[in-house]
């Protein structure tokens, strides 16, 4: 994001002679006209750390916490943007970020975005940035995890974030030559996996690494939520609809212990040990990867041009080897999921067959 933010800020200030003011913690910052003076000094040194300067925050315009109500606070956010006489304002995120973004394009804000999560799940753009670091991080840690799985012997069930999309586990999984990788764009079926493992163990091979998405499910965990999920598409009532978000919550929860219960599950299965390894926010941190500093300062200062340029309600996007606004109508609501003929997946059916997703 530091990368972005410095990209941004300097071809606006240093090429093009505009000023740019930083507003801290996302969306809240915005609307609690909270700012940071984003001059050359602000912006020197910061390329190489990873975060973000200006702090971050999940809040969404039209539904912020406020004491302790919850409120639509979108038309003090419009206020503050009158009240700084922006020209622009550039929003740096993932698909919540698009989404809100758009809104406020459709206050009559003058929004460009940038594509930021580790996810890579933001649509119309090749790739995000943060994407590339998360990769590196959960590969070496699967680099790291084979010493101990097959010193002693061990089944390492390895988590690797995505909660609706499997792009860091499945790139993790080929580079890291993980044995299994599941995904929730493929749920799967323990008793397969638990087939792979032993019949590796058959090959001589006492141990397995299975890296996993966080929102990787089974095949019945998916049919579960999919009833649900139908369930409250077609609810008649308001009292239908709430019930059946209860459900759907409950079973999110339930859920999100899949890895420690694959893990018990295939010791049982397999009779070998099997421990279980969450990457979690080690992922998100540190210093960024040439990739990701690289692909950032191209966005942002892409982003500086088209503010010069005054065309707004894009998102600037990755495309090939070039860089393009895409209008934010056709990125929000829009998830991109790892498709089922991805190359990336049929590589890693060559390399390692029955091997992924295992639905
Ligand atoms: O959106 C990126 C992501 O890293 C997801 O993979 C993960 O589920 C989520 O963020 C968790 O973030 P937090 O706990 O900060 O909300």
């Amino acid at each position: 994001m530091n990368a972005a933010i410095r990209g941004v800020g300097k071809a606006l200030q240093g090429y093009y002679g505009m000023q740019l003011i930083g507003f801290r913690q996302g969306f809240r910052g915005l609307m609690e006209n909270r700012t940071m003076r984003l001059d050359g000094n602000a912006l020197s040194g910061i390329l190489t750390i990873g975060g973000t300067i200006l702090g971050t925050s999940r809040d969404k315009p039209h539904r912020m916490t406020v004491g302790e109500r919850v409120l639509d606070m979108t038309d003090v956010i419009v206020n503050n943007y009158e009240k700084q006489q922006l020209d622009a304002l550039v929003c740096l995120g993932g698909n919540g970020t698009q989404k809100n973004a758009l809104r406020l394009a459709e206050q009559g804000l003058n929004i460009i975005t940038l594509p930021k999560t580790i996810d890579n799940d933001v649509a119309m753009t090749d790739v995000s940035f943060g994407f590339d670091t998360a990769l590196g991080i959960a590969t070496e840690g699967i680099d790291r995890l084979h010493s101990t799985a097959h010193s002693h012997h061990r089944i390492i069930v390895v988590e690797v974030m995505g909660h609706r999309v499997g792009w860091l586990a499945l790139g993790a999984g080929i580079a890291g030559g993980a044995d299994v990788t599941l995904i929730p764009e493929i749920p799967y079926d323990v008793e397969a996996v638990a087939g792979t493992i032993r019949k590796r163990v058959r090959q001589g091979k006492n141990f397995s690494i299975v890296a996993v998405a966080e929102g990787a499910m089974t095949k019945e965990q998916d049919r579960a939520l999919g009833a649900v999920k139908l369930e409250k598409k077609n609810a008649e009532d308001k009292e239908a609809k709430k019930k059946a978000k209860v459900k759907l919550a409950a079973l999110k929860t339930q859920y999100a212990g899949n890895t420690l219960r694959l893990a018990r599950q295939l010791e049982q299965l397999t009779r070998l040990e099997a421990r279980v390894t969450i990457l979690g926010y080690v992922q998100r941190g540190g210093t960024p990867s040439a990739a990701d500093r690289l692909l950032a300062t191209r966005l942002g200062t892409a982003a500086a041009d088209l503010i010069h340029q005054g065309e707004y309600g894009v998102m600037v996007a990755a495309l090939g080897d070039g860089i393009g606004p895409v209008p934010l109508q056709e990125v929000a609501g829009k998830l991109k999921t790892v498709p089922l003929d991805h190359p990336w997946l049929e590589s890693l059916r060559r390399v390692s067959p029955g091997r992924v997703g295992l639905g």
